[in-house]
């Protein structure tokens, strides 16, 4: 890869001439003379808004009439380093890409209280400057980096004011008057802002974002539904690679959904969990760098994050060989059901826990029936002692963030109840660990989710999810027709 100068002289007068660090011979006054012209107008004119403009708009409002006079500060983040001079791939941050359908790094959003609301402003970087060099010579250069949107492009395309992000630290640093901002992601504006804000403030900010995200809108629903159809296609992909991941590891299965990510969506939008054997059992595994055995089950959990930054989260449990033994299709159908009664609690007016519940009592049930726990079941929900095997809640929000609306407040999340508009995944599942001396030998290192992302209708729910198979002997029914 070719080395990036450091960034120097963005915004001043001076012609950037000379790399700091000498690894770049410097620019003669004819080559700099040169580089600035013989350039055409590439500006964009016939831009249309983005589909979710009138959406970002309508959450925009509602943030403005929660914080009357406030200033609010809603910064996208900045590039974080991998190595050296090398990073992580950019993902704006939640809040601000649902706030304007943007995804700049260091773009910020501004609310400027008025008499009778907020006035939002995005500050953005602007294309590259070719008079004093820096489109080529700087290392945020439209031309290491690639061609950025105008700020007139971009307010066609956001739907508000835009100005040049250089300006602000100064700006907000002068401003007087209560401010709020969303912390974390952006650490020069907020060193910026010091002396003005308190983390319960910016807290609250917070809350409320995270809280206004809880409904989904039709656009919002839509863009789930293509998370999960992406989704869909790699797990099939998956099952198709099974055979070459036998010959290599879980690391082949992570490479083919994440083809499947990068071509269809903007990323996956959590680490893949590729678990082969015992590794099934762990919950978060995601090392997958282990042996992908015949006899054994894969448990994937995987989701495909779209264009939008919605995320699917969807798990199913595979027979590798495409068949589950006797003992791996009775733990497989014990989740199934308690997965199935989960569903059915999903319903507007029902408890959020209700689903948790639900799944757990069959769960429960099941290890009393197989004399792994001893019952009534009664007692066994009451002390929780089922848990040492089902071991983490049944489900969670899902949207832009896997775990979505983080931040609610206990009442409107664990403790409310569910809407229409809502999306949560079912996810229950049984886990035997490989060293536990609890359960017979032939249970150790079996691990078995399986997890839908389902939405809360007027009338009930659906399973967006409903492409894969559920039940085992769809499983296998599935797998064969996908192996050929
Ligand atoms: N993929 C993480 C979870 O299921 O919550
Ligand atoms: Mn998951
Ligand atoms: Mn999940």
């Amino acid at each position: 890869m070719t080395e990036q100068p450091a960034p120097e002289n963005p915004e001043g007068d001076e012609p950037i001439k000379q790399r700091k660090n000498g690894l770049y011979p410097g620019v003669s006054d004819e080559l700099a003379e040169n580089m600035k012209s013989g350039w055409a107008d590439t500006e964009l004119r016939d831009l249309r808004p983005i589909p979710q403009a009138q959406e970002t708009a309508r959450r925009r409002a509602g943030l403005s009439a929660r914080f009357p006079g406030e200033r609010l500060v809603i910064p996208a983040g900045n590039l974080k380093t991998r190595s050296n001079d090398t990073e992580y791939a950019f993902r704006a941050s939640t809040e601000y890409a649902y706030l304007t359908g943007d995804q700049t790094q260091d773009g910020v959003l501004v609310l400027e209280p008025t008499a009778d609301g907020h006035d939002a402003t995005l500050y953005l970087l602007p294309r590259s400057n070719r008079e004093n060099g820096e489109f080529w010579l700087d290392g945020m250069g439209e031309l290491w980096v690639g061609r950025r949107n105008s700020l007139t492009e971009a307010q066609r395309l956001y739907g508000l004011p835009c100005a040049d992000v250089r300006e602000l630290p100064a700006a907000l640093a002068k401003a007087t008057g209560p401010v709020r901002a969303v912390r974390g992601h952006d650490a020069g504006i907020e060193a910026a802002l010091t002396d003005k804000v308190t983390a319960e403030r910016d807290e609250e900010l917070r809350i409320f974002i995270s809280e206004q995200r809880l409904v989904k809108d039709a656009f919002e629903i839509g863009e789930l539904q293509k998370a999960v159809d992406s989704t869909v296609r790699g797990f099939e992909d998956v099952v198709k690679v099974l055979d070459k991941a036998e010959a290599t590891s879980e690391r082949y299965i992570e490479g083919t959904f994440f083809l499947r990510a990068r071509v269809e969506g903007n990323d996956i939008g959590y680490g893949s969990i590729c678990a082969a054997g015992p590794h099934a059992t762990t919950l978060h595994w995601v090392r997958n760098d282990g042996p992908v055995r015949s006899g054994d089950l894969l448990l994937l959990d995987a989701g495909v994050e779209t264009h939008t930054l919605y995320t699917a989260d969807v798990t199913r449990t595979l027979p590798i060989n495409g068949a589950y033994t006797d003992l791996q299709r009775k733990i497989y159908d014990a989740v199934y059901e308690a997965q199935e009664a989960g569903i059915a609690a999903v319903k507007p007016g029902a408890a959020f826990r209700d689903f948790h519940d639900a799944s757990q009592r069959v769960l429960a049930e099941k290890l009393v029936e197989w004399g792994l726990v001893e019952g009534p079941v009664e007692r066994v929900v009451e002390l929780g002692l089922q848990r040492r095997w089902t071991l983490h809640g049944t489900g969670h929000m899902l949207g832009m963030d896997v775990h979505d609306c983080a931040v609610a407040r206990t009442e409107a999340y664990v403790d409310g109840v569910l809407e229409p508009g809502m999306v949560l995944t079912v996810e229950p599942g049984l886990y035997f660990q490989a060293d536990d001396l609890t359960v017979p030998e032939e249970y150790r290192g079996i691990g078995v989710r399986i997890e839908d992302d389902i939405l809360v209708t007027e009338d009930g729910n659906r399973n967006l999810s409903a492409g894969l198979p559920r039940t085992s002997s769809d499983v296998e029914a599935w797998m064969a027709r996908l192996k050929g």
